[in-house]
């Protein structure tokens, strides 16, 4: 699962949050339990949206989602970084982006079962 989010107060927006808690139950039939994650969070703030990603993470946890750890990915000044066609507007972000998604591909190999 990879999780793409802006930031609302420092925390992720309710929607998201909502998506994690309707998942998680009935109790015990949680759908997100062992499956492989990443966070990306984006914001045209300076801090890329440190405050979400990071209270994000603290939700995967009670979720038993294996987050990735490195690279981190907060994309700030994000309006910045992509064209009116949503795909990176400089070569430093495609870098970054695709170095980003190499690593998540070998999070998955690593932490996926049978
Ligand atoms: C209720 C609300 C809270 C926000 N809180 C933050 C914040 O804590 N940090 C931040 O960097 N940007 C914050 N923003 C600005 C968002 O980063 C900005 O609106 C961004 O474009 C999000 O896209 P959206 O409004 O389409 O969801 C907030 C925006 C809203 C509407």
């Amino acid at each position: 699962m990879l999780f793409v989010t802006p930031e609302y107060n420092r925390s992720v927006p309710a929607a998201l949050k909502n998506a994690l808690d309707v998942g998680s139950r009935p109790y015990g039939q949680s759908v997100w339990t062992g499956k492989p994650g990443a966070v990306v969070s984006a914001s045209p703030g300076a801090i890329g949206g440190f405050g979400a990603n990071h209270h994000l993470r603290q939700s995967l946890v009670f979720l038993n989602v294996p987050a990735m750890q490195q690279p981190e990915a907060y994309l700030g000044g994000a309006d910045k970084l992509f064209d009116a066609a949503g795909a990176p507007a400089n070569e430093g972000t495609r870098k970054f982006l695709a170095g980003f998604m190499q690593a998540f591909a070998g999070w998955i190999a690593a932490n996926t079962k049978g």
